[in-house]
């Protein structure tokens, strides 16, 4: 049987746009932008994007669609003894779609809650204490959460029906999941721009500071923003890009993705930032007191601005819906790197692996929808994003750049791209993006030794922190060994391996 396939190349883009654009487009750009330099943060913004972030995702498209292969076997064509490296990359997703999965489990919730605007007087104690009713600490686990549990039923059940027949699914559905949303931050950008206050958050977003270009910092949260925006280092767009025939285009399909990701997420912030005005502007505080991020901006700041609007339930309901079809085709791409990676190694059949997958992480995800849910969340989170998918992309240019050459792999990609890249993607490859990610990685170690991460206990630290890394990395080891090739199957593989390079 031949490998499933995009049913054509626009329907790949939007699929990996969907995947791209998510929950970091609405609730960490704007913010991050803001609190880097306002307008001026652009400017690092897009140099991260040319120089690291355009730079590696050619280099996961190129890997997934010439070697026609999910990240674990496209790094052993690569070089023999790196699929573990694939494998880290897929299981260090499959860790975070298990919490991104209970963050739309809370969205399904806060859908039902806006026909009554149940959050009203007080929606953060409505969010911390009737919602979650959160406990003292990780260690009071404290019981689950029903309301939250169903959702998280439900968010599993869509995630299975969008993916279990494959990519033609797949295509079929990112054409609702991602112009929708799309839509439905235009609506609330017109509603937005319309209310009193609004030039007063806009001008909070987008006041260029200068003079923050100077700070070091403000470069590496571009560098950051870029990475988790663009999906790569989970083996996401490997995963995507192996169901594109072997002679589509690689490199242009890069600049489409990486562009149409950072214009949504520019354009967000003026939803995002005119709202934010108008409840400033309500409750007579400055736009720097109510401007927040993450789920704070989601289920505390967005919904009181909601609940002060004419026709509340309805901007309510958008609302959420707006949030789940973000998260959606993110949450199932992570799915599917896992799939195509399991799917290239044992000749299981594709429904139940996703059955197998789906349900791992539903029951993975149980320990978020306990009362502690949220610290344990919240610690996944930092570690996950910033140690694995760093470590990860660091792997991804040396094993390309340094051991297999990154000329080598240009004359892979370039003959059947629109255009082709030439020095600059070497340059990006083998010196910035590594260097940027060093700098990073050893930045947020060091820290995270001399300070425990937002003062949680450090048995906490270990087990949801570094032990999960860890646990990731040795399974991922695990499960090289486990998919060891027969001989013949070798031969094959390598034969592929070179023919994609003759071609
Ligand atoms: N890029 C997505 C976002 O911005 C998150 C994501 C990361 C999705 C990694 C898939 C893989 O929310």
């Amino acid at each position: 049987m031949g490998r499933d396939r995009w049913s054509s190349r626009p329907i790949f883009i939007i699929a990996a746009i969907g995947s791209a654009v998510g929950l970091g487009n609405i609730w960490r750009f704007p913010y991050v932008c803001y609190e880097n330099g306002g307008g001026a943060f652009l400017i690092p913004y897009f140099v991260a994007l040319f120089t690291a972030g355009i730079p590696l995702m050619i280099l996961e498209y190129g890997l997934g669609q010439r070697m026609q292969a999910g990240a674990p076997l496209a790094f052993w064509k690569i070089r023999k003894g790196w699929e573990w490296l694939g494998w880290w990359a897929i299981l260090t997703g499959f860790g975070i779609v298990i919490y991104y999965a209970v963050i739309m489990a809370w969205c399904f919730c806060y859908l039902a809650y806006s026909l009554k605007l149940s959050w009203q007087p007080d929606t953060a104690s409505f969010f911390f204490q009737r919602f979650l009713q959160s406990g003292e600490g990780p260690g009071q686990l404290g019981g689950l959460r029903w309301p939250i549990l169903v959702g998280l039923a439900l968010t599993w059940i869509s995630i299975y029906f969008a993916i279990f027949k494959g990519v033609k699914s797949v295509g079929k559905v990112v054409m609702v999941t991602v112009p929708l949303p799309v839509i439905l931050i235009g609506v609330f950008v017109v509603r937005g721009l319309t209310l009193p206050g609004a030039i007063e958050g806009l001008r909070f977003y987008l006041t260029p500071d200068f003079g923050q270009l100077l700070n070091p910092r403000v470069w590496l949260a571009a560098y950051g923003q870029v990475f988790f925006t663009l999906s790569l280092g989970f083996g996401v767009l490997i995963a995507y890009s192996s169901y594109l025939p072997k002679t589509s285009d690689v490199n242009n399909n890069a600049f489409i993705t990486s562009l149409a990701d950072a214009g949504i997420s520019f354009f967000a912030g003026f939803a995002v930032f005119s709202t934010i005005g108008y409840l400033a502007f309500q409750n007579s505080q400055p736009v720097s007191e109510v401007i927040t991020q993450g789920i704070g901006l989601a289920f505390i700041a967005y919904p009181t601005a909601i609940s002060l609007l004419p026709l509340a339930p309805v901007f309510g309901i958008l609302f959420f819906i707006l949030l789940l079809t973000l998260g959606i085709d993110s949450a199932f791409s992570l799915v599917e790197a896992g799939v195509a990676g399991i799917e290239d190694e044992w000749h299981i059949p594709r429904r139940y692996i996703v059955i197998g997958i789906c349900l791992l992480a539903f029951i993975g995800g149980i320990v978020f929808t306990t009362r502690a849910g949220l610290y344990w969340l919240d610690i996944a989170d930092h570690f996950l994003t910033n140690f694995g998918l760093a470590t990860v992309g660091l792997l991804e240019c040396i094993v390309v750049g340094y051991l297999y050459g990154t000329r080598r792999f240009r004359s892979l990609v370039n003959p059947h791209s629109d255009f082709r890249v030439g020095i600059w993607w070497d340059v990006c490859i083998l010196v910035i993006t590594p260097l940027i990610l060093v700098i990073s990685l050893g930045r947020i170690a060091w820290e995270r030794f001399r300070v425990p991460y937002e003062g949680y206990p450090q048995w906490a630290l270990a087990l949801g922190g570094w032990g999960l890394v860890l646990a990731c990395l040795i399974l991922a080891i695990i499960l090289m060994v486990g998919s060891r090739r027969s001989p013949g199957d070798l031969e094959a593989a390598a034969r592929t391996g070179s023919e994609s390079e003759s071609d």
